[in-house]
């Protein structure tokens, strides 16, 4: 029998979503997707031009989106976001926190990360995400509503995350993080999980990895290809909808595969018997 997708009710026809760092890369796929299922969008970036032009593109397709610049590794900044989210949109339902990778840096050997670049990747990637879960969990909570909150972290968390040392510990920690926060909301009603986007060919990936390591990691994975900014798109609409109303503190990886052929690190040489 074929299915009526056209008769399946998201439950997010009108509801307000938030995509930080919507004016590019995967951001841009989700508030897309996000759009498209029904929802207002505000989004949210550090690079206003960026942020028009997203929120440009939703308008451009019949949607409804406006553009919010705002740093969220600055607490200040991100209490003011949601702040005005509320105020222009009328609340915040679906909040889902893309901000991260590797700073602008390049991969590095683990002895060769200086303390100022480790902090400033954790502080991208593990407190945006915290500064903005705390903000959104508070509004919601007031709200009374219930919600949905989504971080976006990584397939760097199912392995050694080797040369990104603190990308990995950081996205990591984001997933410990949605598990509690999962717990701790539940009873008001708001659902908190995890996108973990396999390597996605974005701007940041092309200044993180040279073209020749991209051309390995794309061979190495099974279904040979990269995943697309709006196939993550497809994943938040599914997490931020009435299809996912009992699915919680759960880690949704969207990798093509790549998971499963991870390299294993070399064995170390046996030692003398004993
Ligand atoms: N691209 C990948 O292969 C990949 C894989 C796994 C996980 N991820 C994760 O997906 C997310 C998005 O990655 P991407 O590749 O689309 O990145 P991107 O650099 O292409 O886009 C990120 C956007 O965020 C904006 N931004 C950066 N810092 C900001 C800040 N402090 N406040 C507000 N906006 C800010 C940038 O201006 C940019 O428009 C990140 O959390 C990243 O770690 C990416």
């Amino acid at each position: 029998m074929e299915a009526r997708a056209a008769g399946i009710d998201l439950g997010l026809e009108g509801r307000i979503a938030l995509v930080t760092g919507s004016g590019a890369g995967i951001g841009r796929g989700i508030a897309a997707w996000l759009a498209r299922a029904g929802c207002c969008v505000a989004v949210n970036d550090i690079d206003g031009d960026r942020a028009e032009e997203s929120a440009a593109g939703i308008r451009a397709e019949g949607g409804e989106a406006k553009a919010f610049v705002a740093d969220v590794r600055d607490e200040a900044a991100t209490l003011d976001l949601i702040e005005r989210v509320r105020w222009a949109f009328g609340g915040l339902d679906v909040a889902v926190n893309n901000v991260g990778m590797n700073a602008g840096l390049p991969a590095t050997p683990f002895m060769e990360w200086k303390g100022a670049d480790f902090r400033a990747v954790v502080e991208q990637n593990l407190i945006a995400t915290a500064l903005c879960c705390l903000a959104e969990a508070r509004a919601m909570v007031e709200q009374g509503r219930g919600g949905v909150i989504l971080n976006v972290t990584s397939g760097e968390t199912t392995r050694p995350a080797i040369r990104l040392a603190p990308y990995g510990a950081a996205k990591a920690a984001i997933n410990h993080l949605t598990q509690t926060m999962a717990v701790e909301l539940g009873p008001h009603a708001i659902r908190v999980n995890a996108i973990a986007p396999g390597t996605t060919l974005t701007e940041q990936v092309r200044k993180t990895f040279p073209e020749s390591h991209v051309a390995a990691i794309l061979e190495s994975i099974p279904l040979r290809r990269m995943t697309e900014p709006e196939e993550l798109g497809r994943l938040a609409v599914y997490l931020a909808s009435d299809l996912a109303r009992c699915v919680t503190g759960q880690f949704l990886l969207a990798d093509a595969g790549a998971f499963l052929s991870r390299s294993r690190p070399a064995m170390p040489p046996a030692g003398p018997p004993r």
